[in-house]
C-alpha cells in the first residue's frame, strides 16, 4: 500500500477535525483506497507550524493546539519561516489547504495553491476562496502538471457536488441554479422563526463552528457570493468575481419579516441565483421568500441546491444541517480521489 502524505495548511475547525479522524475511520476509508496516510507537516498562522516526515501524532498536535500551545515543539528541522517556505519544503503529495477566506481577493489562499501545484503537489482544499478566483488557471496548471485541483468543501460541505458533476454528469450543460448556501444566515433565519434574536442564533452558529471566522461574511452576502462564483466558474465555465455578483444581506431583516414570511407559507432565506446569459454567467445573492415546499425551504442550518440542466431536467441536493464534520469529510472524499488516480 502506497503511502499518501498530507500536508496541512491550516489547523482550525477543519483541520482539528479531519486530524481527530484520521486515525479511526478516515484511515480506513483511505487505506481501502490503497493508501496508507500520515499528515507529515501542519502549518498556522499562530499556532506554529510542525513538519516531520515519518508523521506527526494527530493527537498531540490536537493536545498542543487545544492546550493554547503551538506545534513548535513538534517540528523537525530549520524553522518554518512562512506559509510559502513550509508548501515549498514540506514532504507531501498533497496539500490540504484551509486557511481563512479572503471574499475581497481570494488570498493567500489561491497563492499557496498555486504554489504548491508548481511543486507537483495535489492539492485539496475547503477555501472558497481559489475556486471563486482562479479555477480556470489552476486547474490549467494542475493539468500540466498531472496533478489534482479538488474543491468538493467550498459549497455544501461534503455533499457531492463537484464530484456528482466531474464524475457522473457527463456532457451535461448546466444552464442556471439556485440555492440556499450559506448555513449560518439559514440558522439564524431559522432560528427567527422560532422567535431566537438573530444575535443568539449568530453565537450559536459561531460555537458550532460553521460561521466564518468574520461573519460579517456571512451576514452580508459575501460568503454566498462566493460560493456562486465557485458553482458558475467550476460547473459552467464561467470566469466571474465576487466582486461581479449583486449582493445583498441579512442584516435588514426584522422579526416582523420572518413572521409576515412564515405566515404567507414561505421562510425567508438567503439565495444565490446563477444564470447563464450570453457568454457570461450574472449572479445575484439576496434574500428570499421562499414557498414551503420548495427544496430552498428546509429548516434550519439545511442547506440546498437546484441545477438546471440541458439533458438531465432540474437535479436537487439537500445537505441537512451541515456541520463541520461534513466539511472534514468533504477533504477526505477528495483525498480518495486523490489516491485512486495515483
Ligand atoms: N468551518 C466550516 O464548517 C467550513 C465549511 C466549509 C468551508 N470552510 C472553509 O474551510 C476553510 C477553513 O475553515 P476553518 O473553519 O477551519 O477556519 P479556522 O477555524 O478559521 O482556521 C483557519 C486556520 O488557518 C490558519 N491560518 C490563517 N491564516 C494563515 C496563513 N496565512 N498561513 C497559514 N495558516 C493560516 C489559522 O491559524 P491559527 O490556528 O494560528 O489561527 C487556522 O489554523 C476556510 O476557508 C472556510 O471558509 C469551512
Amino acid at each position: 500500500m502506497r503511502p499518501l502524505r498530507i500536508a496541512l495548511l491550516g489547523f482550525g475547525n477543519v483541520g482539528r477535525r479531519f486530524a481527530s479522524l484520521l486515525p479511526a475511520d478516515y484511515g480506513r476509508v483511505l487505506r481501502a483506497a490503497g493508501a496508507r496516510p500520515r499528515i507529515t507537516g501542519i502549518s498556522t498562522a499562530r499556532h506554529g507550524s510542525a513538519i516531520q516526515s515519518r508523521g506527526l501524532d494527530p493527537a498531540r498536535c490536537l493536545a498542543l493546539v487545544r492546550a493554547g500551545r503551538t506545534l513548535d515543539a513538534l517540528h523537525h528541522g530549520p524553522p518554518v519561516a512562512s506559509a510559502a517556505d513550509f508548501i515549498r519544503r514540506v514532504p507531501a503529495d498533497v496539500l490540504v489547504e484551509l486557511t481563512p477566506l479572503d471574499p475581497r481577493r481570494g488570498e493567500p489562499a489561491t497563492s499557496h495553491v498555486r504554489l504548491a501545484l508548481r511543486r507537483g503537489l495535489h492539492v485539496v482544499t475547503a477555501n472558497k476562496g481559489p475556486v471563486a478566483f482562479a479555477w480556470r488557471p489552476l486547474q490549467t496548471l494542475a493539468a500540466r502538471r498531472r496533478r489534482l485541483f479538488l474543491h468538493e468543501g467550498v459549497v455544501m460541505d461534503g455533499t457531492p457536488l463537484f464530484n456528482m458533476a466531474r464524475r457522473c454528469l457527463p456532457g451535461i450543460t448546466i444552464r442556471s441554479f439556485r440555492g440556499t448556501l450559506n448555513s449560518t444566515t439559514s440558522h439564524i433565519l431559522g432560528r427567527m422563526e422560532q422567535g431566537r434574536s438573530a444575535s443568539e442564533a449568530l453565537r450559536e452558529a459561531q460555537a458550532a463552528g460553521i460561521a466564518e471566522a468574520d461573519p460579517s461574511l456571512d451576514l452580508e452576502g459575501w460568503d454566498a457570493a462566493v460560493k456562486g462564483c465557485a458553482l458558475a466558474n467550476a460547473l459552467m465555465g464561467a470566469s466571474v468575481r465576487p466582486s461581479q455578483v449583486r449582493r445583498r444581506g441579512i442584516g435588514g431583516i426584522t422579526a416582523r419579516d420572518v413572521r409576515a414570511a412564515t405566515a404567507a407559507g414561505s421562510r425567508l432565506r438567503l439565495v444565490v441565483r446563477g444564470r447563464r446569459s450570453g457568454r457570461t454567467v450574472r449572479i445575484a445573492v439576496g434574500p428570499e421568500r421562499v414557498p414551503l415546499g420548495d427544496p430552498l425551504s428546509g429548516p434550519g442550518a439545511d442547506a440546498a441546491l437546484v441545477l438546471e440542466t440541458d439533458l438531465m431536467g432540474e437535479i436537487g441536493l439537500v445537505e441537512r444541517g451541515g456541520d463541520v464534520d461534513q466539511t472534514a469529510y468533504a477533504v477526505l472524499s477528495d483525498l480518495v480521489a486523490v489516491a485512486e488516480a495515483r
